[in-house]
């Protein structure tokens, strides 16, 4: 069986300069997700993991180099076709929550319909995934009243509102104890799992890198 790429990049470079000094992070890295893989991501701190994530996601331009999802170069679409491709496509767990503490939980997952417009079920939905990441009895709640891990599990429930087709996680049990950790990545692979998503996790453990099913390391600049 051929398995088509969904998410193909090649040759990615990415620099930052910070007065006279420039910085090459990402030297020509070349990645290509098949549909319904897990890819897990290791490196050293400050080796370029989140620079990585957030190109191969749409969120951050490469200097050289490309990335097509589905055959369609990202950095080709206009601006506002990639923020579609973005709410449509991709679910983004950040190693911070990021939820919103004016809103209370089923709000916060609930959000991302608003960006493509899904009709009235958007709220059922999002309480139906609160249910799978077993906070089903929390809705009402707003993040600040969560555990750590609990934020992380509802960040998780939003980064599947709106069914992408691919999911980034960057560290997200990179603030959490181990205990807590083994929790949120339980639910992450039995969603992963039961709805068929395709996953790139980046992470310092060589235990949670052996779950997915392809491990790669970032080192000085390449991916090997
Ligand atoms: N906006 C920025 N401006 C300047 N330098 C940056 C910027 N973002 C990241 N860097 C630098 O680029 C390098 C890679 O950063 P990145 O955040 O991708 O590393 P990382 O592998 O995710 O590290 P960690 O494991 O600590 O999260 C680091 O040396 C960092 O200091
Ligand atoms: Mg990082």
């Amino acid at each position: 069986m051929i398995m088509e790429s969904l998410l193909k990049s090649e040759n990615i470079e990415r620099s930052y300069t910070i007065g006279k000094t420039t910085m090459d992070v990402l030297k020509g890295v070349s990645l290509d997700v098949k549909a319904g893989e897990t890819v897990s991501i290791m490196g050293e701190s400050g080796s370029g993991k989140s620079t990585l994530l957030h190109v191969l996601g749409g969120l951050d331009t490469p200097k050289g180099g490309s990335v097509h999802f589905k055959g369609e170069s990202v950095y080709e679409m206009s601006g506002v076709r990639r923020a579609r491709f973005r709410a449509q496509n991709v679910g983004f767990v950040f190693q911070s929550f990021h939820l919103l503490p004016e809103l209370d939980i089923l709000e916060n997952v609930a959000l991302p319909a608003m960006a493509v417009r899904a009709g009235g079920k958007s709220k059922e939905r999002a309480a139906e995934l609160l249910t799978e990441v077993g906070l089903g009895e929390r809705i009402g709640h707003r993040p600040q009243e969560l555990s750590g891990g609990e934020q992380q599990r509802a960040a998780l429930a939003r980064a599947l509102m709106n069914e992408p087709d691919i999911i980034f996680c960057d560290e997200p049990t990179g603030n959490l104890d181990s205990k807590t950790g083994d929790k949120v990545l339980h639910y992450l692979f039995q969603l992963v799992a039961s709805r068929g998503h395709t996953l790139v996790l980046v992470t310092h453990s060589k235990d949670v890198a052996s779950r997915c099913s392809r491990q790669r390391v970032l080192k000085d600049g390449l991916l090997v």
